[in-house]
């Protein structure tokens, strides 16, 4: 029987009388299977479709399958699940798209770097898009997890180590990728992940145990969730890891308590890659039945991989010890999505090859991709030798990662290709600002071989300039790649050595899905450009910038340390009761290293230069319920027009529990054309000023506030409110 149903655009309420009689005829094993989805092997379109599937899909044993894209082939699949599984119901097709799909943007921390939310939904968008086009209803993203330790690889997925802007990166990425609903068929399910605290392994070290007070859990790591959440997130992801001695795809409080009962949640909750599997290995469960159980009745509605659910679920409601409308219930959610993604009226509704053709790699993307990845790029030092002067073209290109084309596009790529994207050499050797271009490779990424030095230095000795490309291999971030050390890889601080000896300006290009420790580099480069992993784009965004045809705009969302032995660090730390005062030894601080970071969080260099006046309030104190103008003119005192990000920092001087000194509240990302001075305003109500405390939940209290405006988080105009509840 065949089950096509002609509803797209109509409200929950009505599908639920057609989920109703879908759930009626339905076995346990079918039940069990619309909760159950799998991988398709190959990781991308397969001509081919593996007899495991054909099975599967034919026994109903499955609701969705993940990894498979291509309008063709996942039509090919849907067919099967339409015509051959006795209730047809439709697949769903989901995929790791997370920055670009075919096109690919910077990585999302590079992203969040732009401080430029118009850009980052657009950027989502496009990804949706072009995900819809091969045949994907669901994308397994935004990565929501705040990380305050670089160690751990998957910084480069997040947004960074801040709160209130990751909060507002998830937002804008949600509705980049949803749209505004699924009416037409180029907007995506997006799905928050990894509830929760995944960001705060133990020691940076991937899927390691997380342990945090309630107050740090609510506070720091568990709004960007809600703020995805809040725009509109159809599903959630639960995470690998255990909060608190209790993993996350079985834990109550997070998954029913906060989730579903506080936020009022009401979607599918999936889990990660065999994180149900895992509950066993977490040692709360002893086997398969245990394991699903566990998972089940705790929240997490969807097996990703495991197949646990398949196997156990049937049998644990036969016995009474699952009750079936538990079962039901998780169901509903699943068929709901499909219903609202209009898949029941037609299936293949994501399937169109004419389409697919057009959107991917559209000139349009590929510009949308461009834009982004100039926004995204922060500029780290400049003694003036940037933008390169238009005279002094001969350049000497030097290092691994100068011609790499795959490293461009950086990890989770989804479906990108590594050999369309642009090397750094790509675009230079078609610059026009460039009289000669010289190229030597140094070294490897990761590899001790120095033996090209010697060609790289006499290379650089014939140059005006040096451009050197260093950094991480891509593959060297993203899931499952946590390092003890954040230098530099292999031989690159060595080479870099070598070629200072040349005595010619170095400009250092970095490539980099993490907080690097990059002193030597700091201290003796020129010029350092951090531009992450940019994409498909990369090397023309970058030449942009090297020219001066760009401005750079952005801001570090993450503190790089200046050594591994400071992490944590971040801007937002606590005062301490013996706050490090500069002189005295028994204060908080280290014997062998200062406090402060390489460089701060919200901190990022322009061609322009902007002067902050002093802050001007409206008035001293404000009550609950009415609100308080902070203004501060901004000046442009260079001859380029310019981009800044003015940030604005608070910090509650005493508290009922100890608090940050200062966390970011509010930015806006402003151009201010050369010579110009703007006036901007933030507005501060008592919202701003709540915070969690185990006593009275989420609430503000009366006091005297710090008030910060400026260009990072280190270098501000401050002034002093009170406030009243
Ligand atoms: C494991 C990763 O943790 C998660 O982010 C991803 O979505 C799934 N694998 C599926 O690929």
């Amino acid at each position: 029987m065949v089950l096509i149903i002609g509803l797209n655009t109509i409200a929950k309420a009505q599908f639920q009388a057609k989920i109703d009689s879908i759930l009626n005829l339905m076995t346990l094993e079918e039940k069990a299977g619309q909760l159950s989805i799998f991988t398709n092997d190959l990781n991308e379109r397969g001509d081919f479709i593996q007899d495991q599937y054909i099975t599967l899909i034919t026994k109903g044993a499955v609701g969705g399958i993940f990894n498979a894209h291509g309008a063709e082939y996942t039509r090919r699949l849907q067919k099967i699940a339409v015509e051959k599984s006795r209730l047809g119901i439709p697949l769903l097709f989901a995929f790791d798209v997370i920055h670009g799909h075919h096109t690919i943007f910077p990585v999302p921390i590079a992203e969040a770097a732009s401080w430029d939310l118009k850009a980052i939904e657009k950027s989502a968008r496009v990804a949706a898009s072009e995900a819809a086009a091969t045949g994907l209803h669901w994308v397994f993203a935004p990565m929501c997890d705040v990380s305050r330790d670089p160690r751990w690889g998957r910084v480069m997925e997040g947004a960074g180590e801040d709160t209130y802007l990751a909060s507002a990166v998830a937002s804008a990425r949600v509705k980049g990728l949803q749209s505004t609903g699924f009416q037409d068929a180029d907007a995506v399910a997006a799905c928050v992940k990894h509830f929760a605290a995944y960001g705060a392994p133990q020691a940076g070290r991937e899927y390691h145990t997380v342990d945090m007070s309630e107050i740090t859990l609510r506070e720091t790591y568990l709004p960007p969730y809600k703020s995805a959440i809040d725009a509109g997130a159809l599903t959630v992801m639960s995470a690998f890891n255990e909060v608190n001695g209790v993993p996350a795809t079985a834990n109550h409080f997070l998954l029913n308590d906060i989730l579903r009962e506080e936020w009022k949640f009401d979607g599918v909750v999936v889990s990660d890659y065999t994180s149900v599997l895992e509950l066993i290995n977490h040692g709360i469960a002893s086997d398969t039945s245990g394991a699903a159980f566990a998972g089940f009745v705790n929240g997490t509605d969807i097996d990703m991989q495991s197949s646990f659910y398949n196997h156990a679920l049937p049998a644990l409601v036969s016995k009474g010890v699952i009750s079936e409308t538990r079962l039901d219930e998780a169901v509903a959610k699943v068929l709901e999505l499909k219903f609202k993604l209009g898949l029941f009226e037609d299936p293949y509704k994501f399937c169109s090859k004419e389409r697919e053709k057009r959107v991917l790699l559209s000139p349009q993307n590929l510009s949308e991709s461009q834009n982004m990845a100039k926004k995204s790029l922060v500029l780290l030092k400049n003694d003036g030798v940037l933008p390169l002067n238009s005279s002094k073209q001969k350049l000497a290109l030097i290092g691994p990662l100068a011609k790499s084309r795959q490293d461009m596009i950086g990890g989770w790529y989804a479906a990108g290709n590594g050999e369309i994207a642009e090397s750094l050499y790509d675009a230079l050797i078609q610059n026009k600002n460039v009289k000669e271009l010289m190229y030597a490779v140094g070294c490897e990424t990761t590899a001790s071989d120095t033996s090209h030095f010697q060609e790289a230095y006499e290379t650089a000795l014939q140059a005006d300039q040096i451009i050197l490309a260093l950094g991480e291999a891509a593959w060297m971030t993203g899931e499952a790649t946590s390092r003890s050390s954040i230098d530099l890889p292999g031989v690159q601080n060595q080479l870099f050595s070598r070629l200072l000896k040349t005595g010619k300006p170095i400009t250092v290009v970095l490539f980099n899905g993490r907080p690097l420790t990059i002193n030597e580099i700091d201290h003796y480069a020129n010029a350092v450009l951090e531009a992450w992993f940019p994409g498909t784009k990369a090397g023309s965004a970058i030449a942009s910038v090297l020219f001066g045809d760009e401005n750079p705009s952005g801001k570090l969302p993450m503190t790089f340390p200046k050594s591994v032995g400071q992490i944590p660090i971040h801007y937002n730390m606590k005062n301490t009761g013996r706050p490090w005062d500069g002189v005295t030894n028994t204060t908080s601080r280290y014997t062998d290293i200062d406090n402060k970071p390489l460089y701060p969080f919200g901190y990022g260099l322009s061609y322009s230069t902007f002067d902050y006046s002093s802050i001007i309030l409206d008035r001293d104190s404000f009550k609950a319920g009415e609100t308080l103008k902070a203004a501060i003119k901004v000046k442009n005192s260079s001859s380029r027009d310019g981009e800044e990000v003015v940030q604005l920092y608070i910090r509650d001087l005493v508290g009922s529990v100890t608090r940050p000194v200062k966390e970011l509240k509010g930015f806006k990302k402003v151009l201010i054309p050369a010579g110009k001075e703007i006036m901007i305003e933030f507005t501060i109500d008592e919202n701003l000023l709540k915070f969690y405390n185990t006593k009275h939940g989420y609430a503000s209290e009366s006091g005297t506030f710090e008030l910060m405006i400026g260009t990072s988080s280190e270098k501000f105009q401050t002034c002093f409110f009170n406030f009243t509840k």
